[in-house]
């Protein structure tokens, strides 16, 4: 069992709870999932035993209500049975904007001291701390951070604020024998994946990216927290590193490279439509252009990467594993300490490691040779 803990009960927890719950019923249905097992470890193995949250909407109720509580709009993929998991007040700090005060709708329940959750997190044996906060909430992260290395609890930084890339929080963890997995996950077909196969593309065919873009626009409560560009400094790092880390003088690449959060369109719900621009040179100097869209169901995407990441969470502590491995962050994660120059080579050295310390992951998604060559 994999038990998880949820800091943030927005969509995306929605879709990775009733995602979770949607696998568990489909015994032997592995579709859509990019592993299928993890160090022995299931999608049905996963069980949500804890969560925070600082919305009225939210707070004090049954973790299979606040799910669907609004702002949040993922549809009801399926029945959620009462988890018995009472969602619990948080300490608000910077998680709510000045303009998302009607959204989140604060409650005045008491705000809890630091190591009344360590302790939570201990009494609820939770293996892995997730972190779903707004873009923007770096005191919050760093609190929620302080919480599971406190309690020697793994740590996934699924936000854009820098944890597990920050040298400060992985001596955290380490001192405390717990792991810290991130920063900002890297959605299963998302604009990041998919912008950086394109620009690993052209650089693997000789071609140069001159310049490129990706803007994005969605409607649900994430892009309208974005709306505030005094929370974005470190989201639109993350973006545009997470591309430039594909060519080969990242620095330089990243002066031409503009990636982020670009709009809110209120009718588009958790759609999220990609613009992805790509000016390279090739041949002879002669330019090469390449206009895309993507359209992805946007809580899909970051849902699809937690449930291989909480798994693999799991396994590594298992194994004593701890601080900030980089190498299990490079796939996974836009902002990761050890970028990788493409998505094959972050797997190849993560099927490797995960060899070196005897951890199964299957189905493998790259021939045998690709990573047993190093
Ligand atoms: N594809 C993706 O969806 C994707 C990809 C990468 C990163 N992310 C990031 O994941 C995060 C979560 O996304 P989401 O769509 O679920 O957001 P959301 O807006 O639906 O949910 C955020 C939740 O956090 C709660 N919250 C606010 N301040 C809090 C605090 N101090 N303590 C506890 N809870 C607090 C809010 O009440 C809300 O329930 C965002 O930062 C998003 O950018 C998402």
């Amino acid at each position: 069992m994999v038990r998880v803990g949820i800091v943030g009960v927005g969509n995306v927890a929605s879709m990775f709870v009733q995602g979770v719950e949607f696998y568990r019923r489909s015994p032997g249905y592995t579709g859509g999932l990019i592993h299928a097992n993890i160090g022995g470890y299931e999608v049905r193995d996963i069980r949500v035993v804890y969560a925070i949250d600082v919305s009225r909407h939210k707070v004090g109720r049954d973790l299979s209500e606040a799910l669907f509580a609004k702002p949040n709009m993922v549809p009801r993929l399926v029945e959620l049975p009462e988890t018995g998991v009472v969602v619990r007040m948080g300490r608000v700090l910077d998680g709510v904007a000045e303009h998302m005060v009607e959204e989140f709708d604060p409650s005045d329940e008491r705000q809890p001291a630091l190591e009344e959750l360590a302790e939570e997190l201990g009494s609820h044996s939770v293996d892995v701390l997730i972190n779903l906060l707004p873009v923007g909430s770096r005191e919050a992260t760093g609190f929620y951070a302080e919480v599971a290395a406190r309690a020697g609890v793994a740590f996934v930084n699924a936000i854009p604020e820098f944890v597990a890339s920050d040298p400060r929080y992985p001596r955290l963890f380490e001192e405390r024998g717990a792991l810290v997995l991130g920063d900002d996950i890297k959605g299963q077909l998302g604009s990041t994946a998919v912008h950086r196969a394109l620009a690993s593309l052209v650089t693997m065919r000789g071609g140069e990216v001159v310049e490129s873009y990706q803007l994005n626009v969605g409607g649900n409560t994430d892009f309208k927290n974005m709306l505030d560009q005094r929370r974005l400094d470190s989201k639109r790092v993350s973006k545009t590193m997470a591309v430039a880390t594909t060519q080969p003088a990242p620095e330089r690449a990243a002066d031409r490279i503009y990636a982020g959060p670009s709009g809110y369109v209120p009718f588009l719900g958790n759609t999220k439509v990609s613009y992805v621009y790509v000016k390279a040179s090739g041949f002879a100097g002669l330019p090469v252009t390449i206009d895309l869209k993507l359209t992805v169901d946007d809580k899909a995407m970051a849902a699809a990467v937690l449930v291989d990441v909480v798994r693999l969470a799991k396994a590594l502590a298992e194994r004593g594993v701890c601080g900030s491995p980089g190498w299990a962050s490079s796939f996974y994660f836009k902002h990761p300490p050890e970028p990788a120059r493409s998505d094959e080579e972050a797997l190849s050295t993560l099927y490797g490691k995960l060899d070196e310390l005897g951890i199964s992951i299957e189905p493998r998604r790259l021939p045998d040779w690709i990573w047993k060559r190093g």
